[in-house]
């Protein structure tokens, strides 16, 4: 079964074809940054009418690139959910006409359950059972994986996403958007010894996480920086540093605790903060510190994409799941 993914779910377009056959035959993103950056976040109204160009030559493009026809093609995928109302809309609203033009089957996928698979389609894959740690600019959880659609959450944010206080953090600074990739390039530039910020909610039991306070903390170190009149570059990449570590750290803690308290040795990180440098670094030390095992996505399959899309709903269509007619865009779906 080759299956064709649809990502529209906030500001990326991602399409991707992939079978039994060929895995994961050909990928492409549009990311729409530039058309948001003017405005330092999503405008979700221009993002549906972007959606609504690219995607489908961006189907025309994989299609090309993976040398298949509309005949190849045995089922659709696209994210229904969680997500920007109108830029799911036309995701779905395309994939579904398109499964029904073709007469193929179809279905709507959860988009963090996309995340959560992409580390499968790596080499090495790991193996289930694992703890997943999701983190977005939407989500940051903890999740006990015992098999596709198998899922026990072990802990959340009660406030922002890592990836929101990454944004955030990123917008005090006064870096353009996204920030979290910008921080973390200014973070190099940084003295990890300078400024110490706290690591949320390490020092209870429990794997729940708090970051909008780190933003604050960084709000409130930035106007000490600036009334001792230093507004140099380096006090900026200073802070970028600590609130990176701060980040990294708590993450770190609380994925040691999920291991050990759930007695599984392998360790899953996806979404876009997966990405990070730093994060990839130091769980990986850490994690083999204690004998388990960390396993990422190629930092292009942690962001948005339509490969985890399409991987994820060959799995489902593969099992004989399917949605009907009247597909069903989903912006508030628990995982
Ligand atoms: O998974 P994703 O592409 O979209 C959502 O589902 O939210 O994640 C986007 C988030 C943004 O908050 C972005 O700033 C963050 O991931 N991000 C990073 C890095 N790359 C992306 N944060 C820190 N360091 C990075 N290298
Ligand atoms: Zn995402």
């Amino acid at each position: 079964m080759r299956v064709l993914g649809i990502e529209t779910s906030c500001d990326e377009t991602g399409v991707a074809i992939y079978g039994d056959d060929m895995g994961l035959a050909a990928h492409a993103v549009y990311s729409q940054t530039e058309i948001h950056a003017e405005y330092g976040g999503v405008v979700p109204e221009l993002a549906s009418r972007d959606h609504i160009r690219k995607t489908l030559p961006l189907i025309h493009q994989v299609l090309d690139e993976a040398g298949l026809g509309a005949n190849d093609i045995d089922g659709l995928a696209y994210t229904a959910g969680p997500g920007l109302i109108g830029a799911l809309l036309v995701g779905s609203a395309l994939g579904r006409s398109l499964a029904w033009a073709w007469d193929v089957p179809a279905i709507g996928v959860h988009h963090m359950e996309g995340h959560l698979l992409a580390p499968l389609l790596e080499d090495p894959a790991p193996d289930f059972p694992f703890v997943a740690l999701l983190v977005s600019g939407g989500h940051t959880q903890l999740v006990e994986v015992q098999a596709v659609g198998q899922y026990r959450l072990l802990g959340e944010s009660v406030d922002d996403a890592a990836g929101e206080a990454f944004d955030k953090t990123a917008k005090i600074l006064g870096l353009p958007y996204p920030g979290g990739p910008a921080l973390a390039r200014l973070a190099e530039q940084g003295d990890p010894t300078r400024y110490r910020f706290p690591r949320p909610m390490t020092d209870r039991p429990g794997l729940e996480f708090s970051f909008s306070g780190l933003k604050t903390f960084a709000l409130n170190t930035l106007h000490q920086l600036q009334t001792s009149g230093e507004d140099s570059t380096q006090g900026y990449a200073d802070i970028a540093r600590a609130f990176e570590d701060a980040v990294v750290d708590t993450l770190v803690i609380k994925c040691r605790r999920a291991l050990q308290h759930s007695g599984l040795q392998r360790l899953v990180l996806a979404g876009g903060v997966s990405a990070n440098c730093r994060l990839r670094e130091r769980m990986t030390e850490a994690i083999e510190a204690i004998g388990g095992r960390a396993f990422f996505p190629r930092p292009a399959l942690c962001t948005d994409n339509g490969a985890m899309i399409a991987y994820a709903g060959w799995y489902r269509l593969k099992a004989g799941q399917r949605e009907p007619l009247a597909f069903r865009p989903r912006p508030r779906w628990s995982l």
